[in-house]
């Protein structure tokens, strides 16, 4: 899929530039806790400012719902880039709010209601704000959202560099991977990854669900699909499973890991999460490709992050595009 690059943009000196970032960050009391997807966003940004271009950071954190929430304010995100940058990122509650500073960053786009609903005004208002638009979140690409699937339709829309990259690593997972080609398959939103598990059994030569997808038997008897033989306390899986999955990591060539398999939060269940992060570390000779907020902050937490040959930021996302679906944010910016 070829979509229009950033690299092409000439002369954006001056130009205001609305950057959607994969902002989505676990955010405690006000404190982040993990910062890899931020961290992810600054090439592109300091291609932009280097470039001379005025950057207002677009992004959301949570489900607000279309509700202002205290808590899901991007205001610490605001003060983070501030840090990373040594530089004051201007921090913008209401979109009247004309940014004075070279970088600003927006509030959660979703406090707004139009956001989810892709209004047709909420999408012109926030076009307004900005003369090119610059998609480098995703990890959001797969929500048909007013500044993910319309602003881009409005003002001209480029793919920033982490995206681009994205869509290439992902993109040779699809292109005739290494086989077996095993997914690993957890986490908490069932509802947007079980539809697309049949998808994965076409292309994989194994699927193993943990988390609480472990609990949608729907799927059971799936040829290739394996669901866990037995959990601890119904937060994790249990020890056989455990035996069961890395067996089969170890025979595979390429794995595709998306979604803790348990609450490894509390050191009570993070046994399975951590048995696989472990086995996929000692994976040299195997493609290991990971992603997903909360699979990057596991890995992250047991020092294993850097062990992994692509880290994807896309959740939801990730996992559409290697089920061959068309992600709004990408056929936004088709060529
Ligand atoms: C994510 O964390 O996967 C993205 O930010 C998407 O979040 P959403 O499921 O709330 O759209």
């Amino acid at each position: 899929m070829k979509l229009r690059s950033l690299t092409d943009l000439k002369n954006l000196a001056g130009k205001r530039i609305l950057l959607q970032g994969d902002l989505d960050v676990p955010v405690s009391e006000g404190k982040i806790e993990e910062d890899y997807r931020l961290k992810a966003l600054l090439p592109t940004l300091n291609f932009l400012l280097e470039r001379k271009g005025r950057v207002l950071i677009i992004g959301k954190l949570g489900r607000p719902k279309g509700k202002k929430d205290p808590a899901l304010s991007l205001q610490p995100v605001a003060d983070w880039f501030s840090e990373k940058l040594g530089e004051k990122v201007e921090f913008i509650s209401d979109l009247s709010g004309n940014p004075s500073s070279r970088i600003a960053l927006l509030e959660n786009l979703r406090f707004w209601e139009g956001e989810e609903r892709n209004d047709s005004e909420f999408a012109k208002q926030l076009a307004s704000l900005g003369e090119i638009y610059v998609n480098d979140a995703f990890a959001n690409s797969h929500r048909n959202h007013a500044s993910i699937a319309g602003v881009p339709r409005l003002i001209p829309a480029y793919a920033g560099l982490q995206l681009e990259k994205e869509v290439q690593e992902l993109g040779s997972v699809l292109v005739n991977p290494a086989r077996p080609l095993v997914f690993v398959l957890g986490g908490a939103k069932t509802e947007t990854k079980m539809p697309l598990v049949p998808s994965f059994a076409k292309i994989a030569d194994q699927v193993l669900l943990g988390g609480l997808l472990m609990f949608d038997r729907e799927l059971e008897g799936t040829p290739k699909v394996t669901f866990p033989v037995d959990a601890t306390d119904a937060y994790d899986i249990g020890p056989e499973t455990i035996r069961l999955f890395t067996k089969l990591i170890k025979e595979a060539q390429t794995v595709v890991w998306n979604g803790p398999v348990g609450k490894w939060e509390d050191n009570r269940y993070e046994l399975g999460t951590r048995a696989i992060a472990e086995e996929l570390a000692l994976l040299k000779e195997v493609k290991t490709v990971v992603g997903g907020g909360d699979t990057i902050a596991a890995l992250s937490s047991f020092g294993l992050l850097s062990e992994m040959d692509y880290v994807s930021l896309g959740g939801g996302a990730m996992l559409q595009f290697l089920a061959g679906k068309e992600l709004p944010g990408l056929a936004a910016l088709k060529e």
